[in-house]
């Protein structure tokens, strides 16, 4: 005979007294309460299968993320020394969907992007843009943001457009699009590589560079941090920011799947709405 434990008694219990709910709101309950448990029963199917997938990751049980917390508001470090960031949350959400631990591994920009190819970290979160030569190197997952490369200048500065950069010093960031396009556009003799954007910026402020391109988001905040300074109306370039992993990373498929769930439901907006304030 069937023993009836407390437990299982009370689960009856609840599901009797669903049922009868479900019979009481009409005739025909019955089949929307079964496509109802299970759909159920099979996005919790999903959700458990992703999770205890064999996931192969650098180290096991952990998402390691190689960033550079020094592009607010993107990732920074808080001043107790924490990560912080859209892309901090972002990847933290994915994580917890793979059912990994996030570990972040700060670093120069440069080194980030390294660190992927070298299989030294899972991901490079870090408002990676997507171009044809790190798709060379690297596998991108679907693009979670825009950027914008835009351009700093002290107030007053007769540099007006992009066109106006030519013949002047640009400061950027190494490694990244601005430090490209700009040395692409106005020559390597022109372009000033610093470690970050911030150094970049009191570069500018004290006149050893003629203007700053670096991504939207972190130069609004190094413009409110930084009187004096002003950012061109004329953007320089629009891209895409995207997760980085290694050539034919095993995650690929299954970061993409965690990032669509977050995109539809809304946590990803809800995400950037906390670090970035609607004008
Ligand atoms: N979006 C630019 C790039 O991919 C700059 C990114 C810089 N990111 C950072 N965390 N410092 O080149």
């Amino acid at each position: 005979m069937k023993k009836i434990t407390r437990r299982s008694f009370l689960a009856a219990a609840g599901l009797t007294a669903a049922a009868l709910a479900l019979t009481a709101c009409g005739g025909s309950s019955s089949s929307t309460a079964s496509s109802t448990a299970s759909s159920a029963a099979s996005s919790e199917a999903a959700s458990t299968s992703a999770a205890a997938a064999e996931l192969t990751t650098v180290e096991a049980g952990k998402l390691t993320m190689a960033t550079n917390a020094a592009f607010p508001p993107y990732e920074m470090t808080t001043d107790a020394g924490e990560f912080e960031g859209i892309d901090v949350e972002t990847a933290q959400a994915i994580a917890e969907k793979l059912g990994l631990e996030l570990q972040i591994d700060d670093m120069d920009f440069d080194a980030a992007l390294l660190s992927v190819q070298q299989g030294k970290a899972d991901i490079v979160m870090a408002g990676v843009t997507v171009t044809d030569e790190r798709k060379a190197v690297m596998d991108f997952s679907d693009s979670y943001a825009t950027g914008i490369q835009s351009i700093i200048v002290p107030e007053g500065s007769d540099i007006t457009s992009p066109d106006d950069l030519a013949g002047k010093k640009i400061g950027t960031q190494r490694g990244t699009t601005g430090y490209i396009y700009c040395s692409d556009d106005f020559g390597d003799e022109n372009v000033v590589a610093y470690d970050n954007g911030l150094t970049a910026v009191q570069a500018l402020n004290n006149g050893q560079v003629d203007a700053v391109v670096i991504d939207n988001a972190p130069a609004k905040e190094f413009v409110a941090a930084n009187p004096g300074l002003v950012i061109l109306d004329t953007s320089y370039a629009e891209e895409d920011y995207a997760i980085g992993m290694a050539k034919g990373s095993s995650l690929e498929d299954a970061i993409n799947a965690a990032l669509e769930e977050l995109k539809a439901d809304g946590t990803l907006q809800s995400i950037v709405d906390k670090y970035i304030t609607a004008e």
